[in-house]
């Protein structure tokens, strides 16, 4: 059997490695893990975030808070599994534990995430939702201490402290 020349026996090799260095990679980019979360999630309502994400918040009184005001539709301590007829989940979000779209990767953007909701309120989707997240900041129900307090607590709720 004639051996092959040299030079093509050399890009022979070199192709195969090419070959398994590409799949390497791609194997490789495949199981690394996505560097950019998923795109949070926003209330339907328009507005930037308020005053209270620079205030710290106290999560007792944002305990007090959240029974007197938020339970009634997120359940107690946030478990959710309220009903909302004519929504398209059925059922008002629980906050405990919340939405990774609204979590974030960080307190901070925990904080800014909760806050555009607290502040602006949102109507699900659905063809006729018989609750609303009210703007808690926007009609001014809540001083903005209170909605630092209550973000606290969902903080709190949620391990994120
Ligand atoms: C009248 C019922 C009602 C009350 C009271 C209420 N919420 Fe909501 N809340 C909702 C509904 C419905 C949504 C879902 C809005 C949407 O899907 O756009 C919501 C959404 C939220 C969200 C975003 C979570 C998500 O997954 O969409 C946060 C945070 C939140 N509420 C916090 C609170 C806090 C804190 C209080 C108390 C100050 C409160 N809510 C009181 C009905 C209510």
């Amino acid at each position: 059997m004639p051996t092959k020349p040299l030079s093509s026996r050399i890009a022979v090799l070199t192709a195969l490695t090419l070959l398994v260095l590409l799949r390497c990679g791609s194997a490789l980019a495949a199981d690394a893990p996505t560097a950019t979360p998923e795109t949070p999630a926003r209330p339907s309502n328009p507005g930037g975030t308020g005053p209270a994400v620079s205030l710290a918040g106290d999560a007792g009184n944002g305990a007090a808070l959240f029974k007197t005001s938020c339970a009634i539709c997120h359940g107690p301590e946030g478990k959710g599994a309220v009903p909302n007829p004519g929504s398209t989940d059925g059922t008002v979000p629980a906050l405990n534990p919340i939405d990774p779209a609204i979590a974030g990767a960080s307190a901070r953007e925990f904080i800014a995430n909760t806050d555009l909701f607290l502040e602006h309120g949102s109507r699900p989707e659905g063809p006729k939702p018989k609750m609303e997240m009210p703007a808690w900041g926007d009609t001014q129900a809540f001083e903005p201490q209170q909605i630092a307090d209550l973000i606290a607590y969902l903080l709190r709720l949620n391990k994120r402290e």
